[in-house]
């Protein structure tokens, strides 16, 4: 039988470029050789494609922040790609997660790896999301957006009106509706990047204008005080659910620092939970995969409140950390399929 024709593509315009790579890297390092022609395309921050020209069996696993140098230019990324059986977008971020090079695939006609147009651009976006999770009737934090113009800001109504405020009026009515400590994120962020909690008005407000530097729509969430935890998702029709995993932040938050710099950040794999517990956060993950119109994989993350035990659902991530030691994979791992065969089984999706 012939190889599959398997083009692996990472980088990327989004924060989490570099977070790519390394994804990107340890997927290489693991795919099956003799049952894939690999072909890795590397897109650098401006945008521009490359064939990475690196031997595919001397590609290791990168560290974050490492850069590759044996790049070549693709002249027409359109053409290489109609080549290829199946394409494995391992992208973070804006224009790789969010729908955009989705969009470009399906226009090509060649199958890939992980959510389709609509469900990668609902879940790259934190508001949108919350609005699909409301109608799931699934628990979240307490939530405001808001909208972000040349320094002028909209307050968005639940019926999506807008009134355009001053930052001061903006910040007044959400301490109306919203307890400190909250959490300000760009609508459109990830790896934590733009995210900050807040305890008092000058930090909500300087959050709010640090925020809009990445995106002009904004989230503020009331802050939830408990376990992280998360839950990855497999399949397409018919779904899966692995473990439950704990995240156990060494810093206030899990933070960019927290999730990449910091060694003293810890997982629990399973995580010390009630059984009742991890079948519900199963139960909530499968319909939050559901409810987005996932495909292929994702990860869903929670909280399970202090004292009360509550399940409260934070997001869904359509292309999760892809590391051999992040916790999809790890999850996966702990219920039985291992990082190659994930790997297969998700190319075998894709080509469904
Ligand atoms: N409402 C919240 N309550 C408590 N912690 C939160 C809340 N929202 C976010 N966090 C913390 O911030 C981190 C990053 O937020 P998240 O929404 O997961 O963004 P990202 O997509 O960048 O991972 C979370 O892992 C968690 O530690
Ligand atoms: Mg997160």
């Amino acid at each position: 039988m012939s190889k599959i024709k398997l083009a692996v593509i990472f980088g990327g315009m989004s924060t989490e470029h570099d977070v790519s790579m390394v994804s990107a890297t340890s997927v290489i390092e693991n795919l099956n050789k003799e049952r894939y022609e690999i072909f890795p395309i590397y897109i650098n921050q401006q945008g521009n494609w490359y064939e990475y020209t690196k031997k595919i069996e001397e590609i290791k696993t990168i560290k974050v922040g490492e850069t590759i140098s044996e790049i070549q230019t693709i002249e027409n990324p359109i053409s290489y790609l109609k080549q290829m059986d199946c394409i494995f977008p391992v992208l973070h971020g804006l224009y790789g997660e969010d729908g955009t090079l989705q969009g470009l695939f399906e226009l090509i006609k060649v199958p890939y790896v992980g959510c389709k147009v609509l469900a990668s651009s609902i879940s790259m976006d934190k508001a949108y999301t919350k609005i699909i999770f409301e109608k799931a009737g699934l628990k979240q934090a307490p939530y405001e957006y808001i909208r972000e113009k040349n320094g002028t800001y909209r307050y968005i109504q639940k019926d999506f009106s807008e009134e355009m405020c001053s930052l001061e009026e903006i910040s007044k009515k959400i301490e109306k509706k919203l307890k400190y400590p909250m959490f300000v994120k760009p609508s459109n962020s990830g790896s934590s990047v733009g995210i900050n909690k807040v305890k008092t008005r000058t930090e909500l407000e300087e959050a709010i204008k640090y925020a809009s530097q990445y995106d002009h729509q904004i989230l503020i969430e009331q802050g939830i005080e408990g376990k992280e935890v998360e839950c990855a998702v497999l399949g397409n029709e018919e779904v899966i659910t692995s473990c439950i995993g704990e995240v156990l932040s060494a810093e206030e938050f899990y933070s960019f620092d927290s999730k990449y710099n910091n060694q003293e950040s810890k997982t629990a794999i399973p995580a010390n939970l009630p059984k009742e517990t991890v079948e519900e956060i199963q139960k909530q993950a499968k319909k939050a995969f559901k409810a987005v119109n996932a495909s292929g994989l994702s990860r869903v993350d929670f909280f399970v409140e202090k004292n009360t035990n509550q399940i409260i659902i934070n997001e869904i991530n359509t292309m999760p950390g892809f590391t051999k030691i992040s916790m999809y994979p790890k999850l996966l791992e702990a219920s039985g399929i291992s990082y190659s065969q994930l790997l297969d089984r998700l190319i075998a999706l894709a080509m469904e």
